[in-house]
C-alpha cells in the first residue's frame, strides 16, 4: 500500500525506502539534477524529491509539468537545503499522469476569486488543501462531541413539506412539467405532483429534530440545508450544512451552555488536531489566528439581553448603515461591532423581540420577547441561532394564528405538544460559518467545496 507524505514526514529517516504518489507542485531542473516538490493532500507540506541523471527516464522527468501525477520510490534523507528538514532521493519515478503548460495552477498565488472559477482544481491549491482538511476533521469532531455527550444522531429529511423558519425560502421539489403543469383554480395543481402535495428542500431539520428529542432526550442532526434567499453576501450560501442539537427538559440557559461548550470544544479540537493547517492559516490567512482561537477555547462567553445590546449599540455613537432600534433585527455590521468593539469576543444575545423571530420560539412573560439566542463572533457575526421552544399548545396555536401560519400542515408538530410535551431547546450552528471562523477565511464560497449562491451552481 502507498504511504502518505504526512506519515513519511512524521517518521523521518525511520521511514526507510518508501513509495508514494502525489501531484507536482513545482519543478526545477538542470542537466544533472532535478528537484520536484510533490504533494499528496495528506498535509500542507510537500516532499522535495531529488532526481539524478542516473534515472533511466531522467530526461522525461525534467520535462514534467506542474500538476502531473507521479509515483516515487526512494529514501528520505536530511536535506542540506534550508526551509525543509527532509528530502527524498529517488530510485524510481513513474509518470502516472502528465500535465502540460496549460494547467491553470502554475503560479504559486492566485486570487481566491479566480480559484473559485476553477473550483474543480482548487482543492490542489495549498489554501484549499488546508481548508478542506480542517472542514473534514471538524465534521468528525462534531460527531465526536455529541457521541461523548450521549446525543442521538438523527437523519432528518431533506425533502419536506414544511417551511421551518417560515421565511418562504424553500426551493421547490417537483416532477411537474414546469412548462405545462396541471392547473387548478389558476394555480399549479400539486395534488398531481410526485408527493401529492407541495414539497421543497429543507431549510432546517429542527421541527423533526424536536420530535426525536421528545423521545430520546438529547439528539442532533447534521446535514445539508437549502435556502432560496437572494442575498449575495460573503456569509450566505444557498446550500449549507447545519448542526442542530435539540434537548428535552432544557431551558434557554441550558441551550447557551451547550452551545458554549460545543464551540469551545471545536476550537480546542482545531488547535490540537489540525495544528499544521492552523499554523498555515495563521501564517498566510490571518495573523494572530491561533492566539484568537486559543482565547475563545478558554473564555467564558458574554451573555447579553437583546434590549441591553440595543442600548449599548445606541450609546456607542458609532455610525451604522442600518438603524439600531428596539424591535429591529441586528444586521451584520451591528453584530460585528458588538463582538469586535464592545465585547472583544463571542457573545450570546438573548431574548429577542417576538416579531422578528420564528413562530416556534417560547414566548416570554413580558409579552414582547421570545426565548431566542444568537451567538455572535468577531468577523463572522451570527454563527448560531437557537431558542427554547414553545411547548404550551395553546400559546403555540395562538402565535401561529397571529403570524398567519397554517396549523393544518403542521398537525404532527402540534401533536407533540398534545402528549408528553415538555420544555425543550436547541440551536443551529452554520458549519461553513464555523469553518470561516476557525480558518480566518472571509468568504463562505471558499470553505465549501462547490458553492451554490444565487445564479451560481456549476459542477
Ligand atoms: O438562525 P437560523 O436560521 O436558525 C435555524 O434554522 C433554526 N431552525 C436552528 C435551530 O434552532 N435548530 O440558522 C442557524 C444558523 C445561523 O446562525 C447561521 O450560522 C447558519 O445557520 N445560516 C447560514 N449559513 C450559511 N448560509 C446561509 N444562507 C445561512 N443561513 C443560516
Ligand atoms: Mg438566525
Amino acid at each position: 500500500m502507498r504511504i502518505r507524505i504526512k506519515q513519511i514526514l512524521e517518521q523521518g529517516v525511520g521511514a526507510g525506502i518508501c513509495s508514494f504518489s502525489g501531484w507536482v507542485r513545482s519543478v526545477r531542473s538542470s542537466k544533472e539534477i532535478c528537484f520536484i516538490v510533490l504533494n499528496d493532500g495528506s498535509t500542507v507540506d510537500g516532499i522535495q524529491v531529488v532526481a539524478e541523471s542516473v534515472l533511466t527516464n531522467f530526461s522525461d522527468i525534467c520535462r514534467i509539468g506542474t500538476g502531473a501525477a507521479l509515483t516515487v520510490e526512494g529514501c528520505l534523507v536530511e536535506s542540506p537545503a534550508s526551509g525543509q528538514k527532509w528530502e527524498l532521493t529517488a530510485r524510481v519515478i513513474e509518470i502516472i499522469g502528465d500535465a502540460d503548460a496549460s494547467y491553470p495552477l502554475q503560479k504559486k498565488r492566485h486570487s481566491f476569486e479566480y480559484l473559485r472559477s476553477i473550483a474543480h482544481l482548487r482543492p490542489r491549491a495549498n489554501t484549499f488543501g488546508a481548508v478542506f482538511r480542517l472542514r473534514s476533521r471538524l465534521a468528525q469532531a462534531v460527531h465526536r462531541f455529541f457521541s461523548e455527550n450521549d446525543f442521538l444522531y438523527v437523519h432528518t429529511p431533506i425533502i419536506t413539506s414544511s417551511d421551518c423558519e417560515g421565511a418562504g425560502e424553500l426551493f421547490h421539489v417537483s416532477t411537474l412539467d414546469v412548462a405545462d403543469p396541471p392547473v387548478l383554480d389558476g394555480k399549479p395543481d400539486f395534488t398531481q405532483d410526485f408527493f401529492g402535495q407541495k414539497t421543497g428542500l429543507t431549510v432546517s431539520g429542527q421541527l423533526e429534530g424536536e420530535l426525536f428529542a421528545l423521545a430520546f432526550g438529547d439528539v442532533y442532526t447534521f446535514g445539508p440545508t437549502f435556502r432560496a434567499e437572494n442575498s449575495n453576501t460573503a456569509r450566505h450560501a444557498s446550500e449549507f450544512w447545519m448542526i442542530e442539537p435539540e434537548m428535552a427538559f432544557a431551558t434557554l440557559a441550558d441551550d447557551a451552555d451547550l452551545a458554549e461548550k460545543f464551540v469551545r470544544y471545536l476550537c480546542r479540537f482545531a488547535l490540537e488536531e489540525c495544528a499544521d493547517d492552523m499554523a498555515f492559516f495563521d501564517r498566510h490567512i490571518e495573523n494572530g489566528l491561533i492566539e484568537r482561537v486559543s482565547r475563545v477555547a478558554d473564555a467564558d462567553f458574554v451573555r447579553m439581553e437583546y434590549s441591553e445590546a440595543i442600548a449599548r449599540l445606541q450609546r456607542s455613537g458609532a455610525s451604522f448603515t442600518y438603524p439600531v432600534e428596539w424591535g429591529l433585527d441586528l444586521q451584520t455590521e451591528h453584530e460585528r461591532y458588538m463582538t469586535e468593539q464592545i465585547v472583544g469576543g463571542p457573545a450570546f444575545i438573548l431574548n429577542y423581540p417576538k416579531d422578528i423571530k420564528a413562530f416556534y420560539m417560547r414566548q416570554n412573560d413580558d409579552g414582547r420577547t421570545v426565548a431566542a439566542m444568537d451567538l455572535l463572533v468577531p468577523k463572522v457575526g451570527e454563527i448560531i441561532g437557537g431558542s427554547q421552544r414553545e411547548e404550551r399548545l395553546d400559546r403555540l396555536e395562538k402565535r401561529m394564528e397571529e403570524m398567519g401560519i397554517a396549523k393544518e400542515p403542521l398537525w404532527w408538530y402540534l401533536d407533540s405538544r398534545r402528549w408528553g410535551s415538555c420544555p425543550h431547546a436547541g440551536f443551529g450552528l452554520g458549519f461553513e460559518r464555523l469553518v470561516m471562523y476557525l480558518s480566518g477565511m472571509e468568504n463562505i464560497r471558499d470553505v465549501i467545496p462547490f458553492p451554490r449562491t444565487p445564479r451560481h451552481c456549476e459542477f
